[in-house]
């Protein structure tokens, strides 16, 4: 039943390219199997993709080893991915970063005892006007629940808070965690553009 759901996902997958170009799917499935397998690939995950779209395994592993979102070690269930590009770095995420490892008590990219939380970097995820942000991919449902959610407009207290909250199983709102704004508004409210635009001056031509 898996192993039947696991090539219906496949397939659908590899729909979406010409059969000349299967390894555009190289991504997607790569994305696949690390939810399906609690947030990391196995080189045997990645040969078994090479197989599918019929390349030498080489060709999947450049894949994964390229781009910083496939992990290639285990992560905890939620793995936290703080923004380290200058935006949110120049916004505190350093104290970011410094608050999550001293309370969860693990170095950069290890996974706590209980294997829930693992402390990863990331760079700008385009969410500066909001920085500082850290992303977090929650590998705790499998693939069917997989979320990989922002937050951001953040501060030491807060981080730690977040991941109080996931620990207790609770879904913290996302977005932006300072109070007084909303969504990547101004804090306090709009100060320009309040009431309707007048219309642009134009030429009168029977005047001429
Ligand atoms: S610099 Fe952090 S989101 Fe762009």
């Amino acid at each position: 039943m898996v192993l039947r759901l696991i090539f219906a996902l496949v397939n659908e997958i590899l729909s979406h390219y010409p059969s000349n170009y299967k390894q555009s799917g190289i991504i997607p499935m790569l994305d696949l199997a690390q939810q399906q397998h609690g947030g990391w690939v196995p080189v045997a995950a990645m040969d078994a993709i090479a197989k599918i779209v019929g390349v030498a395994p080489i060709r999947v592993y450049e894949v994964a080893t390229f781009y910083s979102m496939f992990n290639r070690t285990k992560v905890g269930k939620y793995h936290l991915l703080v923004c380290g590009t200058t935006p949110c770095m120049i916004r505190g995420s350093r104290d970011i970063e410094d608050a999550l490892l001293k309370h969860l008590g693990v170095k950069r990219n290890e996974v706590t005892s209980d294997g829930l939380f693992s402390v990863g970097e990331m760079e700008c995820m385009g969410c500066c006007v909001n920085a500082p942000m850290i992303a977090v991919a929650d590998y705790t449902k499998g693939s069917d629940g997989y979320t990989y959610n922002y937050y951001e407009d953040l501060t030491p207290k807060r981080v730690v808070e977040l991941v109080e909250m996931l620990r207790r199983g609770e879904t913290p709102p996302r977005g932006t965690q300072n109070p007084e704004r909303k969504n990547c508004g101004p804090a306090g409210g709009m100060t320009t553009l309040l009431g309707e635009p007048k219309p642009p001056p134009c030429r009168d031509l029977d005047a001429c």
